[in-house]
């Protein structure tokens, strides 16, 4: 496993980064709670030190999981990224920015954004409670809010940082223009956003941006939930109350299809699977701090965090992006 600075902070973090949204289950068809702490306990096993969470998941239950699997581990080996900012329970009184609805007709889940103070100060200490730690080591507003004011989030930010209950403050979602508001308050640590062989968008200004800056970026579903792995052309299905049902409708099956077979050879030839592959090039992109790789079992986790051993030539990376330009 290779380590990565995070921005300017001294946290180390590992290239492959656990992501835990699908073993909360909400949104992904459910996951069973053995393959969840076996997932965490395998990619812990294999190097990946640092795992990334957030309260949205599974409503409590990402960062409760966690918090069971990390029991009676060294903390100073683990570190913990989570979120706020997002909230389902109805203790927003409906203020903040509606998100979208995450239950059904009949049991009807607003998710609104909101990132008042009042609100940050409370979802972290619910955050502490369930990771079972007394200090989270990067802390990431998870969308922002347009109801709240930039500078009122990031103060409070540098508040917990004082306080000793994060160690570092990052964003999620933030386009440049806000990175720039809030660098008027705050040293950010890093940009967690979305990114991908299929979604390349912020290369064009996040990235050059945040590299002249020095804030780290998180990349966030980079096997495109899935897709990237290419099993959902063959034989995997998806269950009925999987959010990928919707999801992968942006994408053009035939070209990733074609995409996809282009580049399988080079996989091939390193005893590689594709996701690994896809994983690789993802963290050798330009700017690109850590690689988030979620992530349902042990198998799947250790095969993800394998993928930072990978070696990729010069030819390699040039047959990729030659397939690459073919999508376009
Ligand atoms: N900040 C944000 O707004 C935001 C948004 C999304 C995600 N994230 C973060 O980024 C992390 C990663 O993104 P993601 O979980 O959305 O998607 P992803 O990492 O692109 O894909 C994860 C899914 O792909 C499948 N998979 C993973 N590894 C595999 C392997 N080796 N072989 C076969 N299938 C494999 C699994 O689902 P199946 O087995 O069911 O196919 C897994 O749940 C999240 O967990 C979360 O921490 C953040």
């Amino acid at each position: 496993m290779e380590y990565r600075k995070l921005g300017k902070t001294d946290l180390s973090l590992s290239a492959i980064t656990y992501g835990a949204f699908a073993i909360g289950g909400t949104m992904w068809g459910g996951n069973e709670k053995k393959d969840s702490i076996a997932a965490i306990h395998a990619s812990l096993d294999h190097g990946v030190s640092s795992l990334d969470t957030a309260p949205f998941y599974g409503f409590g239950r990402s960062e409760e999981l966690i918090g069971e699997a990390i029991k009676g581990k060294d903390r100073t080996k683990i570190q913990l990224l989570t979120k706020f900012g997002l909230v389902w329970d109805g203790s927003n009184n409906g203020k903040g920015d509606f998100f979208f609805d995450a239950g059904t007709q009949e049991n009807p889940v607003p998710v609104y954004k909101y990132a008042s103070k009042a609100n940050l100060i409370k979802e972290v200490e619910e955050s502490l409670k369930r990771l079972g730690t007394d200090y989270i080591d990067l802390l990431q507003l998870h969308w922002p809010d347009h109801t709240t004011s930039i500078q009122e989030t990031m103060e409070a930010l540098e508040t917990l940082i004082s306080a000793g209950k994060i160690r570092a403050a990052g964003v999620s979602n933030y386009t440049v223009e806000q990175l720039k508001e809030a660098g008027q308050t705050i040293g950010l640590a890093s940009d967690q956003v979305s990114y991908s062989m299929l979604n390349r968008s912020i290369e064009q200004d996040l990235v050059p941006f945040t590299l002249e800056q020095q804030i780290g970026i998180i990349a966030y579903s980079p096997l495109e939930r899935g897709l990237l792995t290419g099993k959902y052309f063959k034989d995997a299905i998806l269950k009925s109350d999987d959010h990928r049902n919707g999801y992968f409708g942006q994408f053009n099956p035939e070209k990733v299809k074609q995409f996809l077979a282009g580049i399988e050879p080079v996989a091939e030839s390193k005893n590689a699977s594709l996701a690994q592959l896809v994983l690789k090039w993802t963290s050798l992109q330009p700017g690109i701090t850590v690689v988030l790789a979620g992530a349902r079992n042990a198998d799947q986790a250790i095969s993800n965090a394998r993928a930072a051993d990978l070696t990729l030539t010069v030819e390699e990376l040039n047959h990729i992006d030659e397939k690459l330009q073919g999508l376009n």
